[in-house]
């Protein structure tokens, strides 16, 4: 299965799944890192693994259908079969969705639907709910409202900072995808 992966910024996810695959626990080929952001500092993490990566954003194009129209031939051109989206800060449009059908998946940090956007572990944490997680969910035209797939939970202690849950959460994160992601890969034939 060839893979790509879609980041904005860090790339802990990324460097997960790419140990994961290195170990053989995920049969994939990570054949390309995407990032909509120039200085996200998943490009130099690709570098280190010695992944093909690429950077443009929206700003760069006249329209987002013009901008993931780019994308789009970029991943073909890469031939990739199923994205990843890892910390993708991006709502996904109908040229990706109709291109990978039940093909995209996501990570988001905390248990869906309850707290999604962009800042789920802060929304999460100053609701002071007692147990927030991590969920991996198929990607629709929605925000994080996709079919869910997996989730893990992680308890908010009495102690938590915000920092300290994160870190948790991150933990759990680089645990839960590669586990996922080697249930969705490893048995999947494309003709
Ligand atoms: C993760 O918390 C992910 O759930 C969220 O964005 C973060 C990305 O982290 N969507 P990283 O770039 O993989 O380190």
């Amino acid at each position: 299965m060839r893979i790509a992966i879609l980041a904005s910024g860090s790339g802990s996810n990324f460097e997960a799944i790419m140990k994961a695959v290195a170990a053989g626990q995920i049969k994939a080929e990570v054949v390309l890192v995407f990032a909509d952001k120039k200085d996200a500092y998943v490009l130099e993490r690709a570098k280190k693994f010695g992944v093909p990566a690429a950077a443009f954003t929206p700003k760069d194009f006249s329209s987002k259908a013009a901008y993931e129209r780019a994308l789009l031939a970029l991943l073909q051109e890469y031939r990739v079969q199923w994205l990843v989206l890892a910390g993708y800060m991006r709502i996904v449009g109908a040229a990706l969705l109709n291109a990978f059908p039940e093909r995209i998946v996501n990570i988001h940090p905390a248990l869906l639907p309850s707290f999604p956007g962009l800042h789920g572990i802060k929304d999460a944490f100053e609701a002071g709910v007692k147990t927030t997680g991590v969920t991996i969910h198929f990607v629709d035209a929605g925000v994080d409202t996709g079919p869910i797939i997996a989730q893990a939970e992680v308890a908010v202690r009495a102690d938590d900072s915000l920092e300290s849950l994160e870190e948790r959460i991150h933990q759990t994160e680089h645990q839960l995808y590669p586990e996922v992601l080697a249930k969705l890969l490893n048995e999947e034939r494309v003709i």
